[in-house]
């Protein structure tokens, strides 16, 4: 299957992102208990992945409580919940809820509209941003540092930051892509690495903390990356490490461009400084592939996100264009 997310009889299918590089294999999801489950163990993850679980899984709630829309409406919380930080999952609930008077049928219309506008989304902000990276990044090829997972496996078929990578791949603009490797759970290990290997992308895998040596050796000249949140004055939610990556972009004067769907703007927000940071389980940071790597009962500080002042980030581009530039 080329989409990460679908609908496909009654049930949500996902590409099961726990599994790879290992295994590629698919997951059929029938109540919304587990997708929830699905959501918050990462199985389905990345914000405009998670727009359209939102949608999908207000489908399966009808499904599951016919008329009885207090429950549907219960289920719906419970989705929108599952994962604070990435606004898409709360704005892809609603949108299926606003269906919800036409019926169990216009639910899934709804849903299942939002995945092919995903793609359309996406394809057309990550075309902009490429176009950003030409006019701002003299060097060519060009060589990219990005960090966590933004390609399809993080949105319906086609992505954000990797988005970008994708388009100027096409027309051979790309010496080489840094994909950091994202501790805890090693999205760009597992999934970024995989996505760039599958498209014949050549890349590198980078230790997250090697990210600021490889920028001051003048090895990257522009570092790529999503969103899970932008405030409406361009301050950015991204994955834990993101911060750090614009602090030493600017520091090297090389340009920091985030990519996002316009549904990852949370307009009611001023400033990133309200956004919900979720803390994920300690076990991620004392564990390694199921083993214990810390002294027992190590305290831990595991936040899976950090937020990024807009005027650290060159550019926020949607698929409306430039959003916000900051330096
Ligand atoms: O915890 P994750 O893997 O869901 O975090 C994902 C990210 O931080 C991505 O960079 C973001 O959602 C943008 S995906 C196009």
């Amino acid at each position: 299957m080329r989409r990460t997310i679908d609908w496909d009889d009654d049930a949500v299918v996902i590409v099961d992102q726990c599994a790879l590089p290992a295994a590629h294999r698919t997951l059929r999801l029938r109540t919304v208990d587990e997708l929830v489950a699905a959501i918050q163990r990462l199985a389905v993850r990345g914000a405009p992945a998670l727009g359209a679980a939102g949608a999908l899984g207000v489908a399966l709630a009808v499904r599951e409580h016919g008329d009885d829309t207090e429950a549907v409406r219960a289920d719906a919380a419970r989705l929108a919940g599952a994962r604070p930080t990435a606004v898409n999952l709360r704005w892809g609930v609603e949108r299926a809820l606003a269906a919800l008077g036409g019926g169990a049928e216009s639910v899934l219309a709804q849903a299942r509209s939002m995945l092919t506008e995903d793609e359309r989304t996406n394809h057309t902000a990550s075309r902009h941003a490429a176009d950003l990276v030409l006019r701002r990044c003299p060097r060519r090829p060009l060589r990219l540092l990005t960090h966590c997972n933004t390609g399809r496996l993080a949105a319906v078929g086609w992505g954000t930051a990797l988005g970008t990578v994708w388009h100027l791949h096409a027309t051979g603009q790309v010496e080489y892509v840094l994909a950091g490797e994202t501790r805890p759970l090693l999205q760009g290990t597992r999934l970024t690495a995989w996505e760039l290997a599958e498209a014949g992308v050549p890349y590198r895998l980078l230790p997250d903390s090697a990210a600021a040596s490889a920028i001051a050796r003048g090895l990257v000249d522009c570092v790529l990356v999503g969103a899970d949140r932008v405030a409406a004055n361009g301050d950015v939610a991204n994955k834990i490490g993101t911060y750090g990556l614009a602090l030493a972009a600017a520091r090297h004067e090389i340009p920091f461009v985030v990519v996002a769907p316009s549904s990852t703007v949370d307009k009611e927000l001023p400033g990133g400084g309200s956004i919900a940071v979720e803390e994920r389980a300690a076990e991620e940071v004392t564990h390694f592939a199921g083993q214990p790597v810390a002294p027992e009962g190590a305290a831990v500080f595991n936040p899976a996100f950090d937020v990024t002042p807009v005027e650290l980030i060159t550019a926020v581009v949607t698929e409306h264009g430039v959003f916000t530039e900051g330096r």
